[in-house]
């Protein structure tokens, strides 16, 4: 029975696997072309190219990265043959100091992905960080290189909810995006943003991915004004950013007094407490102290802003 088991198993297992194990040639947008190569030993890989129609039944001739091809590769049509992750940029000329008439970059993707290229954020995280000041639409992310691979560069960032593009700008250094999704904010969302980011070093293309509820991501701006009177009550105010009017996005604040020279992520705590005003009295008796106050979205509990501070020694007080 068990036997029988395994036989199933493996057909279907093993039938999976051998048709993985083909390259996949694809053209993943203009000029250029990706082979997915499965993990294991290396094919060679023949890939097509053409200079293109304007250029038909014309002497041309083939550089990659610049540098002429040995042996020559003479054509409008032709074959490369690619081994290991050799790939690259394939120039088509009239003459050998002639400018580019044409060309294609053949990167190669591992599958699955090895990950390499970016840095894991953080476990829960991923390699990719979203955020939001709000709910109007506008988001960024950000992501790290490896130490090895900081010249690898931005390829594609491809933004989508439920099949609609979202526009999104790249940074000038390529370590993240802009992004403006045109939904209207008082909806509630149906769909999550999906992100995948393209990145390639050499001729190793990684792509990564992220999908997320807006309000997921939506993480107020560090709290603003936050000042002391009277000796006890210390107010603030909601972010600018904020949505107003706030009765309909509330903010809920995290407020805690920690020991003097601490910082506000210091377990050193002398009260803690929560609120939903933009004012605390604290009734300690210590005078030496650091005030700390955060805020989070009142209904969704998601992610908390950066803390604001005031330290306090005796009637010296600095926010
Ligand atoms: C450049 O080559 C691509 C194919 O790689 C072709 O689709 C495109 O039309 C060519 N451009 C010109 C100007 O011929
Ligand atoms: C590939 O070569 C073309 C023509 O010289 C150039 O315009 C393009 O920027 C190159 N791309 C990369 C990724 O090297
Ligand atoms: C927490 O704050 C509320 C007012 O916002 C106050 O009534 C309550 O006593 C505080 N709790 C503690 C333990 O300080």
């Amino acid at each position: 029975m068990h036997a029988f088991f395994l036989l199933v198993l493996c057909a279907v297992v093993c039938g999976v696997s051998s048709n993985s194990q083909q390259v996949v040639i694809e053209t993943l947008m203009d000029n250029v072309v990706v082979l997915r190569v499965p993990h294991g030993p290396r094919p060679v890989v023949n890939v097509p190219l053409s200079c293109g129609e304007a250029y038909q039944n014309q002497p041309v001739f083939w550089k990659k990265n610049g540098v002429e091809m040995n042996p020559s590769l003479v054509g409008n049509h032709v074959t490369v043959s690619v081994e290991e992750m050799k790939g690259g940029n394939f120039t088509c000329h009239f003459s050998p100091d002639g400018d580019a008439l044409n060309h294609t970059i053949i990167l190669i993707q591992l599958q699955p992905d090895k990950s390499v290229i970016l840095e894991k954020k953080s476990p829960a995280e991923g390699y990719i960080h979203c955020s939001a000041p709000n709910y109007k639409g506008s988001f960024h992310c950000t992501w790290t290189r490896t130490e090895f691979r900081t010249n690898a560069a931005v390829l594609l960032v491809k933004a989508q909810r439920y099949m609609e593009n979202i526009p999104c700008e790249l940074n000038a250094d390529g370590s993240g995006v802009h992004c403006q999704d045109a939904n209207c904010p008082y909806n509630e969302e149906r769909h999550r943003i999906s992100l995948a980011v393209y990145i390639y070093s050499s001729s190793l293309l990684e792509a990564y991915t992220k999908s997320f509820y807006l309000r997921e991501i939506v993480r107020p701006a560090k709290l603003p004004n936050l000042q002391l009177s009277d000796g006890r009550v210390f107010s603030w105010d909601y972010p600018d950013s904020w949505e107003k009017p706030c009765t309909f996005f509330g903010l809920q604040f995290e407020v805690k007094a920690v020991h003097s020279g601490h910082s506000c992520h210091s377990d050193s705590l002398i009260m803690s407490n929560t609120t939903d005003q933009t004012r605390y009295e604290v009734n300690i008796k210590t005078r030496r102290y650091v005030f700390c106050v955060r805020a989070q979205d009142k209904h969704t509990s998601g992610p908390w802003s950066h803390w604001s501070q005031c330290t306090v020694n005796k009637n010296n007080v600095s926010c």
